[in-house]
């Protein structure tokens, strides 16, 4: 779940910026496919129609000609950034004298669909959290994977797993029934450096679940110094293929410090935009429709 963002290891060149590989994250991969392939020997599961609009429009925004670009962020006067991974919404800094302690939002989880015809599997993930972009020790966050896998014979499975992560410790699975086209709630609170809450909840099912956590090491405290709202396609050795997962609209996107409560839009906060390592293309567009909303699409 760590942030990769060349132009930013260059300057933080110091700050240890690995990417999370290993054996955790490969075997989210292994656990998670098994999972799929479960799901597919049992008859798959069929995705829910009409909830998705995959843009096909190309991005309004100035196309990058390589992943360190930085432009205006076209709702306000903040910045959009770009990287291989990171999708949605950044508010780069508290208000002076304050740390981030509580980030919220709520979001429908997208169905994913395969970016190209034929058999392969593709995945994403939506969660909240707080660091890891101008502080890179640590990232507490929650949110939910989501996979698709198609089957030789052209059926599909697709699969959803709650998550909650105090980076560079790794994720941990929440017991907790999740499926597209829910609306779940994420909501991370650090009532210390030290201590984390990472909750959610499902509108459709009711259920919620929630785990305190500790600060994996003194090295990995919280500083309080972002607040995150992302899309992202996350690393298991190198990116994990990514799916078409459509738009993910975060609503009621809170930022505490402390007693202050930050506005979430073009002004307070950065957009960030995922683009093909390779092709330099954008994959992703990032907006706010209004304040305390972040829009994320699939391009
Ligand atoms: C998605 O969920 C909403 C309620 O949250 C429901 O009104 C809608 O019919 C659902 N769409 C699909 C395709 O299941
Ligand atoms: C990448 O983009 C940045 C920002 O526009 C620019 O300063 C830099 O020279 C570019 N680097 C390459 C290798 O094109
Ligand atoms: C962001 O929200 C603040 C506080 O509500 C408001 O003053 C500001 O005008 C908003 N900026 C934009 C671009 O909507
Ligand atoms: C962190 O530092 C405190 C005080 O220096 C120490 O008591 C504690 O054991 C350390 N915790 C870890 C996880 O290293
Ligand atoms: C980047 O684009 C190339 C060419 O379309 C594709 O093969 C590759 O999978 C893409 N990379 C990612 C990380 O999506
Ligand atoms: C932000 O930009 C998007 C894309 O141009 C636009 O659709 C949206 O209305 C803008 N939001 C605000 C609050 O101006």
């Amino acid at each position: 779940m760590k942030f990769s963002f060349p132009f930013f290891a260059l300057w933080c060149a110091t700050t240890a910026m690995a990417r999370p590989g290993g054996s955790s994250l490969d075997q989210r991969m292994k656990q998670r496919t098994h999972n799929l392939q479960q799901m597919h020997s049992a008859g798959g599961s069929k995705p829910a129609s009409n909830i998705r609009t995959a843009g096909s429009s190309g991005p309004s925004i100035q196309v990058p000609t390589n992943e360190t670009a930085v432009l205006p962020n076209e709702n306000g006067s903040a910045t959009q950034y770009y990287t291989t991974n990171w999708a949605g919404a950044i508010i780069t800094a508290p208000p002076t004298g304050e740390t981030f302690n509580i980030v919220i939002a709520t979001f429908v989880v997208p169905i994913p669909k395969p970016p190209v015809s034929g058999p392969g599997t593709w995945w994403g993930t939506a969660w909240v959290g707080i660091d890891g972009f101008t502080y890179g020790n640590a990232i507490l966050q929650t949110g939910v994977d989501w996979g698709v896998e198609v089957f030789a014979d052209g059926s599909s499975a697709y699969g959803y797993w709650g998550w909650y992560e105090w980076y560079p410790a790794g994720w941990s699975d929440f017991t907790f029934e999740v499926a597209g086209n829910d609306t779940i709630e994420l909501v991370i609170e650090a009532p210390s450096a030290s201590v984390g809450l990472a909750s959610m909840s499902n509108q459709r099912t009711g259920g919620s679940v929630s785990s305190m956590l500790k600060a994996p090491s003194n090295s990995s405290l919280l500083a309080g110094q972002n607040a995150e709202w992302i899309v992202e396609d996350f690393s298991s050795g190198g990116l994990v293929p990514f799916a078409d997962f459509g738009t993910v609209t975060f609503t009621g996107c809170t930022a505490e410090a402390g007693r202050t409560v930050v506005a979430v839009n073009g002004t307070t906060a950065s957009t960030i935009d995922i683009v093909n390592g390779t092709t330099k293309v954008p994959v992703t567009k990032s907006s706010f429709p209004a304040t305390d909303q972040v829009r994320v699409s699939y391009i």
